[in-house]
């Protein structure tokens, strides 16, 4: 698999320069403020289609052999993007087919973004032909490092052509409508088809209510997205070898990214947490998780490929990072295994919708701004630190696995909790849980290729759908000595979103000692508590079940209200040579982290620093380094085992130290880590 070929951590961003080709003097200013702050990399051309093609066939490559060679000439390198996340509107006029038609059947009129058809063939060959001019010209340019692949792909269209292909799709995986019908259960209100013709993709025009066909449609959505990327690839590759990426995005559910993961080289995604102000742990703890998400899709390092110096203009309350957060976020990318901090964007363009989005250069054009010196800081700091890109990333001991499929599924689910039952937060509680005790994970999906022999602790967070012998694979690992802990809502549904019959959690209930929960849902008002056997009461939320019979032969927690007093709630079952955890009820991150101290007596894990953690600090190592950051709203005490020295200012730092709020500092790794 081609990798990209840089001794340097990248730092640079989205530059648009076709945004200012009239003025040359801006073009020139660029590039000298680009090596000011040490931006050593920038992705070219993303929405460049109507520059590049004015007119059908008519290309005008000028203006980028210029930009690319001045990059070049100031040691800069280029990720280059095709430009298909955007067409130009003579496209959309010649070629109406190529615009995306919408979940009511109506067609899109020209204009956003990212709004095309994935299947129509016009849309591709347009693609085809411009990679492979694109790719013939610069797919050998010294600059030139990386292929940038259209730009956040998503969203489902609902042409006739994405019917038809559905329609084909379905053939291909069922044969007949018989079995279609079979496992989409359609004696249920009289849904069998009897032609495959009159399977329609899924409407609030008609069919809404079939969560086995919308998990189809999912599927079958992903394998267009996952085909359009490989004909790009496959474009480019006459022309060049360098590797090629799609940014991803935040916890996104249209397409399942594991399987995009297969199409391209490297993993790439756009970063934009949440500021608050005041504590940004729940936050960042949710970017880190995304960070290692997109690590662990490939067990490698990963790009942060965008991301906000300041502020973005498309949250609801656009907050400014404040002072330290710049550097403390970027730094929490690099450690989870991001090998650059990239930013959206170079400089704010005068008009469309993003003319007040935060970048480095704003319309002031000045680079004595808070900003620019932040950012100046990342630069130098991402120069101090460029050991870390030569290291190899270390795998993690504790899996989170959580799955674009079940989450499908869940987010389609009747019961429960509605509007709460996506296990994505519960996976984000758990990861945040683990890392406020300074504990490193994984997170991957429930696909065969997903190892769980790998890991000391495996972390089952409401996997209500069980897929890919994930049952077997868990028992198995269980078995031979294996530790997993699972909680509720899980084992439910099969890979077609059928429930399953028999004993529940399906093939895992003597794994957990615990048959057949009933699932209920709390009131916010409601309140039912968890006794631990410890002592602590933890309060449970949104849902709990109530196992009918319990045969884990340790109690580690009770019920103490409500009908339910004194039945286990969270238990650890001998099971084989390993350890099966049950937690019954949903609890909140900081009842987590009572239950995972708990689970850690039985299961000794690595933490990341030898000294405890204050509330809302956390570590991450990679290398031979360990970043300490502080994401409270007010100053914390580290109080660490010995002094050390920061690695970003050089100081020395006392055994305990202060560390204001937003900010983070550097310090050498343990020695047993
Ligand atoms: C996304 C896009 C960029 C830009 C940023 C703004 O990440 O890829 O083109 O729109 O959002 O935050
Ligand atoms: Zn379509």
């Amino acid at each position: 698999m081609p990798e990209i070929s840089s001794p340097v951590l990248w730092h640079g961003g989205d530059y648009n320069p076709d945004q200012w080709l009239d003025r040359p003097d801006i073009l020139e200013q660029d590039l000298l403020l680009m090596q000011k702050a040490h931006v050593n990399c920038v992705s070219v051309g993303i929405f460049s289609w109507s520059l590049l093609e004015p007119e059908e066939g008519v290309f005008n490559f000028a203006w980028l052999d210029s930009v690319i060679d001045r990059l070049y000439a100031h040691g800069i390198s280029v990720c280059l993007a095709t430009p298909s996340g955007a067409r130009p509107a003579w496209m959309a006029e010649k070629y109406p087919e190529v615009m995306r038609t919408d979940a009511q059947f109506v067609r899109r009129r020209f204009g956003g973004r990212h709004n095309h058809c994935l299947t129509s063939p016009v849309y591709r060959e347009k693609v085809k032909r411009i990679d492979g001019r694109l790719a013939e010209r610069y797919g050998k340019h010294p600059a030139v490092k990386l292929w940038h692949i259209g730009n956040e792909f998503g969203g489902y269209c609902y042409c006739d052509l994405c019917k038809k292909a559905f329609q084909e799709w379905l053939k291909e995986k069922y044969t007949t409508l018989d079995e279609l019908n079979r496992r989409w259960w359609g004696a249920f209100w009289s849904h069998r088809y009897s032609r495959w013709e009159q399977i329609d993709p899924p409407s609030p025009l008609g069919e809404t209510s079939n969560p086995s066909m919308q998990l189809d449609y999912a599927r079958f959505m992903t394998a267009q997205c996952a085909s359009f990327i490989r004909e790009e690839r496959e474009a480019i590759r006459p022309f060049s070898s360098l590797p090629v990426t799609v940014n991803m995005m935040w916890d996104f559910a249209d397409y399942d990214y594991h399987t995009l993961a297969k199409e391209v080289d490297v993993i790439s995604w756009d970063a934009y947490p949440y500021f608050t102000g005041a504590s940004n742990l729940k936050t960042l703890a949710e970017a880190c998780m995304n960070h290692d998400f997109m690590r662990s899709l490939k067990d490698a390092p990963f790009l942060m490929i965008e991301s906000s110096p300041s502020k973005v203009n498309w949250h609801p309350v656009n907050h400014l990072k404040r002072p330290g957060m710049h550097l403390t976020s970027s730094l929490l990318a690099v450690f989870s295994g991001s090998d650059s901090v990239m930013y959206f964007q170079w400089r704010k363009g005068r008009g469309g919708s993003e003319a007040f989005h935060g970048a480095v250069m704003d319309h002031s054009g000045r680079d004595d701004t808070r900003v620019f010196r932040d950012v100046t800081e990342v630069g130098d700091a991402l120069i101090r630190l460029s050991d870390l890109k030569a290291q190899p990333l270390e795998k993690a001991k504790v899996l989170i696995v959580s799955d674009t499929e079940n989450r499908w599924a869940c987010l389609n689910v009747q019961t429960g909790y509605q509007g709460k039952m996506d296990p994505i937060l519960e996976a984000h509680r758990h990861h945040q849980a683990l890392m406020q005790l300074g504990v490193r994970c994984d997170v991957k999906d429930m696909s065969e290729d997903t190892r769980l022999e790998d890991y000391d602790l495996v972390i089952c967070p409401q996997l209500f759908m069980y897929r890919e012998h994930f049952d077997k694979r868990l028992e198995s690992y269980v078995r031979n000595g294996g530790c997993v802990f699972q909680t509720c809502f899980s084992g439910i549904v099969d890979g077609d979103d059928l429930a399953y019959l028999g004993t529940a959690p399906h093939g895992t209930a003597q794994v957990f000692g615990i048959r057949d929960p009933e699932l209920d849902a709390l009131y916010p008002e409601e309140t039912i508590t968890l006794r631990l056997a410890t002592g602590e009461s933890i309060p449970a939320m949104e849902i709990c079940e109530y196992p009918e019979d319990v045969t884990a032969d340790t109690v580690l927690g009770v019920y103490e209200t409500d009908f339910c007093q004194s039945l286990p709630c969270f238990t650890l079952n001998h099971y084989g040579a390993g350890l099966a955890f049950y937690l019954a009820a949903r609890v909140d991150t900081e009842a987590l982290k009572t239950v995972y101290e708990r689970i850690f007596r039985d299961v000794p894990v690595e933490r990341t620093v030898d000294f405890p953690l204050p509330k809302d600090v956390v570590a991450l190592s990679r290398g031979a380094s360990t970043l300490i950051a502080n994401l409270g709203a007010g100053t914390r005490l580290i109080k660490m085992t010995s002094p050390a020295s920061d690695r970003l200012s050089g100081a020395l730092l006392n055994e305990s130290f202060a560390l204001e709020s937003g900010r983070c500092v550097v310090i050498a790794r343990k020695q047993n880590g």
